[in-house]
């Protein structure tokens, strides 16, 4: 399914898409058939396409487990971005590069075992989260998972069934709780992530405490809520983890 040979760019190797499902005008989720070296959920590879003769790439998280083919990635469309848009009208048979080495070290490896760990994404930032969870790995070394996933409205989340599917398989170790910011929908909270972790919401909604010997944090997607709600955590008694430095907070941004 890739073409090692003609890939022109060092690391470059050359995919097919399989499938694109637009969930909404904006979100869409590519499959891609590509033999990439080995990877840890929660990494992300660059994709590229030449546009005008120029190869554009960007990075984006890997929504699939490892080892599962196709590859499957989450995107929003910015509708003035370079790229992004032109990934949303590929259709299956078409070829796109990707960069065969994962990288990044937004991965379990790097959080300390816990009692609680919570994973805390806005819009496609849910990615990573999606593929650590289809890993045996959180459920051999947390006692609890709580998946926290905000979107702007009810039709942007996607994935409904495998959330459904791994509520299922870890009936007593997994909490999903839903945040729509722009309607109010039963059974999701209304409003952001980092007031709801300030006024005690969200741990009511989980029902879970957020105590600092037990619980790890894992924030990705939109800067604004991972800087806002890296500060009310800070607030509640927990640091940044990595670089040495041993903390309950692991964070990427996606702009
Ligand atoms: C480590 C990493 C992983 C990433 N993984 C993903 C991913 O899995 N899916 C994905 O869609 N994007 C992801 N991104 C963002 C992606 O790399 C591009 O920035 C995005 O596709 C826009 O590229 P563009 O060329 O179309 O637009 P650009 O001209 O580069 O537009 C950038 C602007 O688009 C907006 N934007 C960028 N990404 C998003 C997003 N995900 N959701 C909402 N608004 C956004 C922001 O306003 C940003 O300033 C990731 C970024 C990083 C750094
Ligand atoms: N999704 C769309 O329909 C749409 C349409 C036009 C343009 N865009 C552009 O798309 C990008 C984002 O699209 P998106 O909807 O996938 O993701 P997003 O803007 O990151 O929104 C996802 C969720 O994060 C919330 N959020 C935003 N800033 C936050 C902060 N500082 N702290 C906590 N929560 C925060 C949003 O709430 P809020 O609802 O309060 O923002 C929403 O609930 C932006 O650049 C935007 O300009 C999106």
């Amino acid at each position: 399914m890739t073409n090692r040979n003609e890939a022109p760019g060092k690391g470059w190797i050359e995919g097919m898409v399989s499938g694109n499902v637009h969930l909404t005008q904006n979100l869409f989720s590519l499959r891609i058939e590509a033999d990439l070296a080995p990877f840890t959920a929660g990494q992300y590879t660059s994709l590229a396409l030449d546009i005008d003769g120029q190869r554009i790439s960007q990075p984006y998280s890997i929504l699939s487990a490892p080892g599962q083919q196709p590859v499957e990635f989450f995107f929003y469309t910015n509708p003035e971005g370079q790229l992004s848009i032109e990934l949303g009208k590929l259709q299956t048979g078409d070829s796109v590069w990707i960069q065969e080495q994962a990288e990044g070290n937004f991965t379990l490896e790097q959080v300390p075992s816990s009692d609680c760990l919570w994973l805390l994404a806005t819009g496609t930032g849910v990615a990573p989260f999606l593929s650590m969870l289809l890993t045996p790995e959180p459920w051999k070394r947390f006692r609890h998972v709580v998946l926290v996933y905000a979107v702007r409205q009810w039709q942007d989340l996607g994935y409904g069934d495998l959330i459904k599917g791994l509520q299922q398989a870890h009936v007593d170790q997994f909490t999903f709780v839903p945040f729509v910011s722009r309607e109010k929908i039963e059974g999701s909270i209304h409003g952001h992530i980092p007031a709801s972790i300030t006024n005690g919401t969200l741990e009511r909604v989980a029902g879970r405490n957020m105590t600092l010997p037990n619980s790890q944090f894992m924030l990705c997607g939109n800067p604004g809520m991972v800087q806002d709600a890296t500060v009310a955590l800070e607030q509640k008694g927990f640091n940044r983890h990595g670089d040495g430095v041993s903390g309950q907070i692991t964070l990427e941004s996606y702009w």
